[in-house]
């Protein structure tokens, strides 16, 4: 194992998760990178109401990231809308960055749901989350673009798919 590395568990979100993971997507460097981010990230009562409809809705599968048996992010595979498979989506504090805990809470989510294909978009900014999504086998398929909050104009975003 890399020294940095530790050891890396997901779990059902629980709602004492939630506090950390609004102070994990308030970091100003990772909403430049996600770009496609909520318009406020300060605004609880939004990010609560968010959190809400995602933990109701059971076409959603959401895990929290535990590392070394700290809360590190979360990671989902939600339906996407004009795609013909679900999308992977993850989110990890900034102190764990760098230390492989992205792609193993997508490895191990992998397992868990096995729809093929899967789809995962990165924007042009996030070359760490394209490189997530290529070790876990994805390829890239695409290119797409959007309006991204966190940069206030439109920014191009690559998509990439895991097939069977
Ligand atoms: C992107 C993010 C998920 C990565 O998490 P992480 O746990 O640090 O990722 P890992 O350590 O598993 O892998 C990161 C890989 O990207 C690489 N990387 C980091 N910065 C990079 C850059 N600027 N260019 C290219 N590769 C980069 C790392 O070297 C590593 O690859 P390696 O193992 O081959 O060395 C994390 O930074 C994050 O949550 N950012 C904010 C939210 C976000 O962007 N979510 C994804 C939305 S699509």
């Amino acid at each position: 194992m890399d020294a940095r590395e530790v050891e890396v568990i997901l779990r059902p979100v629980e709602l004492g998760d939630l506090d950390v993971f609004f102070d994990q997507q308030l970091d100003p460097e990772a909403n430049a990178m996600a770009a496609f981010t909520s318009a406020d990230p300060t605004d609880r009562e939004a990010f609560d109401n968010h959190w809400q409809r995602v933990l109701s809705d059971n076409t959603i599968t959401n895990r929290t990231i535990l590392a070394a048996d700290h809360v590190a992010g979360h990671v989902a595979v939600y339906k996407a809308d004009d795609l013909d498979g679900p999308e992977v989506t993850y989110w990890i504090g900034k102190r764990w960055w760098g230390r492989g805990i992205a792609t193993r809470a997508v490895e191990q989510l992998l397992v868990k749901v096995p729809t093929r294909p899967l789809y995962g978009r990165c924007a042009e900014t996030n070359p760490a989350s394209v490189r997530v999504l290529q070790k876990c086998g994805f390829r890239m398929v695409g290119e797409d673009e959007g309006f991204a909050n966190a940069h206030g104009k439109v920014v191009r975003e690559n998509i990439l798919r895991l097939d069977g």
